[in-house]
């Protein structure tokens, strides 16, 4: 039963209780019949009796007595509800009274039995002058009722399964009418798992199903606005942890640079203060390390904050990183294009775009085997999209991702974007999507 739909449950419990209803009217109907035939019967029996006994009651005065029997089937016509059968004492023979009207269509045996009642003949015996002339046989005969019994049956049964099938139709379509919203409001959850959380089912007309539409909207605006609220957060991370970049960059730069030079000046002091050579070789030597900690230094600044981010256009930007390593790797043909006159985006989708098209490029030099490497920058209504297309020899299936892909989809996710990579044995390809306006 539960597997049945609604619209299947509601006829299939119209027509059993149709079911019963008819089998209950038709035992009815059956019991009445039954009756009314056993009355008509009788009835037909008594007058065609009281024909019998009327006609030879005529004919005794018109015919002599010997004649008498063998005029009875002429005279007699015998009502439609019984058969007159004249039996002659003198005569083997049965002869019978003619019918009234004529034979009506039979029906069907079996009906015949349920209403019929069980024949009973009377049998009049008929004696003139003390003369036993013979017998007149009065049987009933229930054909004509039965037949026209059996015409009204059919047609009531056609009726009622003719107003059980109407009934039927207009209830299927009153349910799909009735249930069409329920595929509406199916569509909207399913666009809603699918994170298009701008689905709304609208308000329905049928009072039973408004309630559930009103709620389904307002759990679609109660996720959109979770949804916003989770991005302006994540938004609000990005910037806390550039922030903190930033300043962790300012600190080594403005605590380190000038202990380095102390340093540097500090050892240039040791060397030129002694003609030792052993002094002048850890002076020198002091000088190396201080040369190394500065090196280390720059490098951590350039990943902490590649410094022209947010100082100067991110195309220029971009465009001259990608210039640089053109210039650093001869071998490869490094390309970068973007629109002339592209919108200036904001300083964590800037700094975003640059990791990507760092790790992307980097990637492609140190994995890929390729010779040209193409990057992109545009833009759609909704999205900065850049892509990093290398002609490399892909990655190999089920390459787990590292700290670089990893740490670029994490970025990417806290600024509400996508990432998609499509490699095979022709290249690699990452297609990065920001959102252009943070949701308001
Ligand atoms: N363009 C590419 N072509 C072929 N293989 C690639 C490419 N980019 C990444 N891979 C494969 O995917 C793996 C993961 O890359 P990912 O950048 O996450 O880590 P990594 O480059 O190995 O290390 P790092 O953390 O320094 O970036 C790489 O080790 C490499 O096997
Ligand atoms: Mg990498």
């Amino acid at each position: 039963m539960s597997r049945l739909t609604l619209t299947q449950r509601i006829l299939g419990v119209i027509l059993v209780i149709q079911l019963a209803l008819l089998v209950a009217l038709a035992a009815a109907s059956l019991r009445n019949l039954r009756a009314e035939v056993g009355a008509e019967l009788a009835a037909g029996v008594d007058t065609a009796r009281s024909l019998v006994l009327a006609t030879i009651g005529t004919l005794q005065t018109a015919v002599p007595p010997d004649r008498l029997m063998a005029t009875l089937p002429e005279r007699l016509i015998a009502p439609g509800d019984a058969t007159i059968t004249i039996l002659d004492a003198r005569e083997p023979v049965a002869r019978q009274a003619q019918a009234a009207g004529t034979s009506p269509q039979s029906a069907p045996a079996w009906f015949a039995r349920l209403i019929a009642p069980e024949p009973q003949e009377t049998r009049l015996p008929v004696v003139i002058d003390q003369r036993m002339l013979g017998f007149v046989i009065i049987a009933p005969d229930a054909s004509a009722l039965i037949a026209s019994a059996w015409g009204d049956i059919r047609r009531i049964v056609g009726l009622t399964a003719m107003a059980a099938l109407l009934q039927g139709l207009l209830i299927l379509w009153l349910t799909r009418r009735a249930l069409h919203p329920v595929e509406t409001i199916s569509a909207r959850l399913t666009e809603l798992t699918q994170s298009q959380l701008d689905a709304r089912v609208g308000p329905l007309p049928q009072p039973d199903l408004a309630p559930i539409s009103r709620r389904v909207d307002q759990l679609a605006e109660a996720l959109e606005q979770a949804r916003t609220e989770r991005e302006r957060l994540q938004r609000q991370v990005v910037a806390r942890a550039d922030q903190e970049r930033k300043s962790i960059a300012r600190d080594l730069h403005d605590e380190m640079g000038p202990c380095l030079f102390g340093l540097r000046v500090e050892a240039e002091a040791l060397r030129n203060s002694s003609d030792a050579p052993q002094i002048r070789d850890h002076a020198d030597a002091i000088t190396a390390i201080a040369d190394q900690i500065s090196r280390v230094n720059r490098a951590l600044l350039d990943d902490l904050r590649p410094v022209p981010v947010g100082q100067l256009p991110l195309a220029t930007v971009l465009t001259g990183h990608v210039e640089d390593l053109a210039t650093r790797f001869p071998g490869h043909d490094i390309r970068m294009a973007v629109p002339p006159g592209i919108e200036e985006p904001d300083e964590a989708t800037a700094l975003t775009l640059f990791r990507i098209l760092q790790e992307g490029i980097t990637n492609a030099l140190r994995h890929a085997d390729a010779r040209a490497i193409r990057v992109t920058l545009a833009t759609d209504p909704a999205h900065w999209i850049m892509t990093v297309q290398d002609d490399g020899k892909g990655m190999a299936p089920g390459t787990a991702q590292g700290t670089g892909l990893s740490g670029m989809g994490e970025r990417i996710a806290l600024l509400a974007g996508r990432l998609d990579i499509r490699s095979d044995r022709t290249g690699t390809t990452l297609i990065a999507q920001l959102p252009r306006k943070p949701r308001p």
